[in-house]
């Protein structure tokens, strides 16, 4: 591979969408789609339900095929790469997603270290050693490792399901509604152990989310998708000042609008989940 093109602006781009025309059937799914994310940031994708977002995620991942359009990570465009280049550069990536995220019948070390057998030949003692540094660096009790999923809750799942994301030392990590289903304790917990693991790690995340907290929280820019395409892209308060009507809608509907109100209430001295 030879090195990667993408300073814009001074920024590295690390995932690059343009034109993209997915179809299943006759269904149009994502119509001329463009995006850009960079380095070190944690972009929050969101959109309706039903709209593409998961459909984005996977055809960016290479587990969809497109109609139409350019797809580039790192600066290499999918489609000029050899399988081989291919699979190495999927080592500089993790995935959670959205449904299945840990194999059930394994238990947390063991789905940890999946990523870790397909991709390289190390020993089990090097293996279990990072497991054991995965596990911690998740927030997981050491205890945790050689459970199955279901002893434990829904917030530990979801700390074990990054665990296995992180196995490689990805730069990128794909997050698929990481925290739904999760209380909002849980769920601010979990905002913080991403914003934390961006900070020290200097992660890269693409994050699909409904969640209006976690867009706040820890969302350097947001990108909103309708209709096959996005429509508002930038800062919360860029996307949050849009006049686009499906934006306003989102944010400034009955759900969204409710918690911009208790934001500002916060802003102005009350008590605040972060
Ligand atoms: N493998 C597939 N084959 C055919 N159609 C698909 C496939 N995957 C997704 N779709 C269709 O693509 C559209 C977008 O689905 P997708 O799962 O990406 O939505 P989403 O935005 O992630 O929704 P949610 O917020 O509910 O997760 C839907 O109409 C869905 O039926
Ligand atoms: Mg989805």
């Amino acid at each position: 591979m030879d090195g990667g093109n993408g300073a814009e602006a001074g920024r590295e781009v690390v995932i690059r969408v343009r034109d993209l025309v997915i179809e299943f059937g006759r269904n149009r799914v994502m119509k001329g789609l463009n995006l850009d994310v960079y380095r070190g940031e944690v972009l929050g994708f969101v959109g309706g339900s039903g709209q593409g977002k998961s459909v984005l995620t996977r055809a960016i991942l290479g587990l969809l095929p497109k109609t139409a359009g350019r797809i580039e990570i790192f600066g290499h465009d999918r489609d000029s790469l050899s399988e081989r280049d291919l699979r190495l550069l999927e080592r500089r990536w993790g995935v959670l997603f959205q449904n299945g995220a840990l194999f059930s019948g394994l238990t947390v070390k063991q789905n940890i270290q999946l990523p870790m057998r397909e991709r390289f030949d190390l020993s089990q003692r090097f293996m279990d050693e990072l497991a054991m540094l995965k596990i911690e660096l998740v927030g997981l009790p050491p205890s945790a490792a050689d459970k199955i999923p279901s002893e434990l809750s829904g917030g530990m799942v979801k700390r074990a399901a990054l665990a296995r994301a992180l196995a490689l030392d990805p730069e990128l990590v794909f997050l698929d509604e990481p925290t739904s289903g999760l209380d909002p304790i849980g769920a601010a917990e979990f905002d913080r152990l991403i914003g934390t693991l961006k900070k020290t790690l200097g992660l890269t995340v693409f994050m699909v989310t409904h969640d209006l907290d976690s867009l706040y929280a820890i969302c350097d820019r947001v990108a909103a998708l309708y209709d096959g395409k996005v429509i508002g892209e930038g800062p919360m308060e860029t996307v949050l000042a849009s006049e686009e009507p499906w934006l306003r809608a989102y944010f400034h509907g009955e759900r969204g609008g409710r918690l911009i109100a208790s934001r500002s209430l916060r802003a102005h001295g009350a008590e605040g989940r972060d």
